[in-house]
């Protein structure tokens, strides 16, 4: 009895702890113990710093234990010390990003086995500190990271994003332990990176007429041009941003695309597209040995400015229709053996590889670089989904998980009606969050290849830092603990309470964050799966097939009782399209008896954008023997021509009996969603 009562205690004064002083640390560290009591910084805290290794000496250490922690102290009698020590790399400070923290009343000691350990240990008494920025509480921390390799890409060619604001965000991604800055530079909206020896790619190929990517009409300008937009990074500007990244611990990935997404180099150097003409093609001519000159002296400038032991060669989305018929390809195909374009592709990122390796530099590209074979040392970044990095990392690649649905930055974050417009998709910090970039469901040898994680941003539909820093926060902060914390520690609620604290913090920082506190969530439907007597029946395609995109679950989708969310690629609602008649969507339900029947509806999502529309004619009628049909109602639907997000239920309420329901619905060239049809 007294040791359950003694239980009850501590749990209470641990609660009361935990209450008391601020604990909210994105990402979450592997090990945590209060120990009660609190160590207070004051004018007379004072600091030691014992074998930095730091690139600068220990300079930025002493400059962060000084700004970032002391800015905002009070006057305060007590008096402490902090001790940050660099200690050899034996058992379990092997990791050179692990660090301990041990805080008691007089003392805070940190330990780390580099400086990048020690950087991070700042960065979490950093979020520890109350709301007055003098007191953490006394605690035991160990902490080592899951991945190696924790990411974020900004997309800077379809909206340029300058310098500063690169840098805001360097300050904001270190101190969620975030390690590697993936700069998308280069893309058919604009060159984004000075080449001295093609200086056309940011005269010319670096500027349009349009302002954001949505206004612009797809041809570039002058950089003169009294209306251009754009702009690009000089070599100055690069330095200062690898300088500024590397004193925050964070390495800065370049991407130069290859061999698609090349409008621009194409516009500015037309003579290395199949067609020998600007703004015919997207994809640079691999037959032509000038394509490979041209992007070898471009690596070489690019390698002199990156130390990233990584150059991100992007590989993806080639149309490769152009190759098809160009001669200089074929001859190229011919000559190597090549047995189709996936190969003509493979040889190019074989040869690129090739020569970053003898650079001394490794490469990554998008998961299509497995296409017609991986090149031998390549790293594939998965971004189709997490089947391809999984099937890379089996196959002994390394791989780093970004697959679009789950990490990419560019789609919603809550119900669209509430959001700024966005490119698509739906992609909710907890959606984000559920997601494991190596779970235990693949081989312990594929576990090992994956580096990590990375939340990407493209930018088509973000053209304001504002908005950038609105799509990138909070759920950088996701990325930040996949990335960091081991995955039998994470948990969506405690973190939620602690992403809410800690975005708080960063919108009181000057960031632009999108407000967690108000999210909207799921489409109220989707989250409970709704009862009625069509549950679990037989579904009759009646010479009608979904879409082969939209599946959905198949067969059971219209009696499963799941229904969708907000977006309906979701793979909750299935999808038709049909253009030879002006039926989309005609299934009959088998309730296998006769059956009293009071409603039958369905909801229909439309966003005319993409095409997906509301039925314009909907037919319901029933059957006892599923052969001879009495129709119950003919529904037609004004057409709504917006491109606001909308759903609508379409449906009969009567009295009806009969063992067989059909729902037909009617609409031509366009797409019709729905998800269930409910018969009650
Ligand atoms: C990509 O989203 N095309 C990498």
């Amino acid at each position: 009895m007294r040791g359950l009562i003694l239980s009850i205690l501590l749990f209470f004064s641990f609660c009361v702890y935990a209450e008391k002083y601020n604990t909210d640390v994105v990402p979450l560290p592997m090990f945590v113990e209060l120990k009660g009591g609190e160590f207070t910084f004051d004018v007379n805290t004072s600091y030691k710093i014992e074998g930095v290794d730091a690139p600068d000496n220990g300079q930025l250490l002493k400059y962060l234990v000084k700004n970032c922690l002391n800015s905002s102290l009070t006057r305060k009698k007590n008096s402490g010390e902090i001790c940050l020590k660099i200690v050899p790399c034996v058992g379990k400070y092997e990791n050179p990003e692990a660090y301990t923290i041990c805080a008691r009343k007089k003392k805070i000691d940190v330990c780390a086995s580099s400086a990048a350990g020690l950087f991070y240990a700042i960065q979490t008494i950093k979020q520890l500190l109350d709301r007055n920025g003098n007191r953490v509480p006394a605690v035991d921390i160990y902490d080592i990271p899951r991945f190696p390799y924790r990411g974020v890409m900004i997309d800077v060619s379809r909206n340029f994003r300058n310098k500063e604001f690169i840098k805001k965000q360097i300050d904001a991604l270190s101190s969620l332990k975030i390690n590697r800055l993936h700069l998308h530079l280069t893309d058919g909206a604009g060159w984004r990176l000075q080449i001295d020896k093609y200086p056309r790619l940011t005269e010319f190929a670096a500027w349009r007429k349009g302002e954001t990517w949505k206004q612009w009409n797809g041809k570039y300008c002058e950089h003169d041009d009294a209306d251009a937009h754009g702009g690009f990074f000089t070599k100055d500007d690069i330095r200062e941003i690898v300088e500024y990244a590397a004193s925050h611990y964070i390495t800065v990935i370049p991407e130069i695309e290859m061999p698609a997404h090349s409008e621009e180099v194409l516009a500015a150097y037309p003579e290395l597209s199949c067609a020998g003409e600007p703004y015919k093609q997207s994809d640079v001519c691999i037959g032509n040995e000038k394509s490979f000159e041209f992007f070898q002296n471009i690596l070489d400038e690019v390698v002199e400015l990156f130390p990233s032991q990584y150059i991100h060669i992007g590989g993806d989305e080639a149309s490769k229709q152009a190759w098809k018929s160009c001669e200089k390809c074929q001859k190229r195909m011919a000559d190597e053996g090549l047995k189709d374009v996936d190969e003509l592709q493979s040889y190019m990122i074989h040869r690129i590889e090739q020569y970053l390796n003898s650079k001394g530099k490794s490469m990554i590209g998008w998961d299509e670089i497995m296409q017609g074979g991986l090149a031998p040392n390549a790293t594939v970044l998965s971004w189709r989904g997490p089947q391809y990095g999984f099937k890379a990392a089996e196959e002994g690649h390394f791989a780093i998980m970004t697959p679009s649905r789950l990490c990419y930055l560019d789609a919603y974050q809550d119900a669209p009606f509430s959001q700024p417009e966005a490119i698509g998709g739906y992609l909710p910090i907890s959606l984000m969050y559920s997601f494991d970039p190596a779970p235990d469901t693949i081989s312990v040898k594929a576990r090992n290849n994956i580096l990590g994680v990375q939340a990407s941003m493209f930018t088509e539909y973000i053209a304001t830092d504002e908005h950038a820093e609105y799509m990138l926060y909070p759920r950088v902060l996701a990325i930040a603990e996949m990335g960091w914390t081991r995955q039998n520690l994470r948990e969506f609620t405690d973190f939620r309470r602690r992403a809410l604290a800690v975005n708080d913090k960063l919108k009181s920082d000057g960031y632009n964050v999108f407000d967690l506190h108000s999210e909207i969530g799921n489409r109220p439907e989707s989250l409970e799966s709704i009862d009625h007597i069509a549950l679990g029946k037989k579904v009759i395609y009646n010479d009608c097939n979904w879409a082969e995109k939209y599946p959905a679950s198949g067969e059971s989708t219209f009696t499963d009782g799941v229904r969708g969310g907000w977006i309906y690629s979701d793979g909750r609602w299935q999808g038709f399209y049909n253009g030879d008649t002006d039926r989309a969507l005609d299934v009959t339900i088998d309730l296998e008896n006769l059956t009293d029947i009071s409603f039958i509806g369905a909801d229909f999502i439309k966003l005319s954008g993409p095409n997906v529309w509301f039925p314009e004619k909907v037919i319901i009628s029933v059957s006892d023997d599923g052969e001879n049909f009495t129709e119950l109602t003919t529904i037609l639907t004004e057409p709504v021509r917006d491109n606001v997000l909308s759903f609508k239920n379409i449906s009969w309420n009567g009295k009806a009996k009969a063992r067989y329901v059909r729902y037909q619905a009617f609409n031509r060239w366009r797409f019709v969603f729905t998800d269930e049809i409910v018969i009650k």
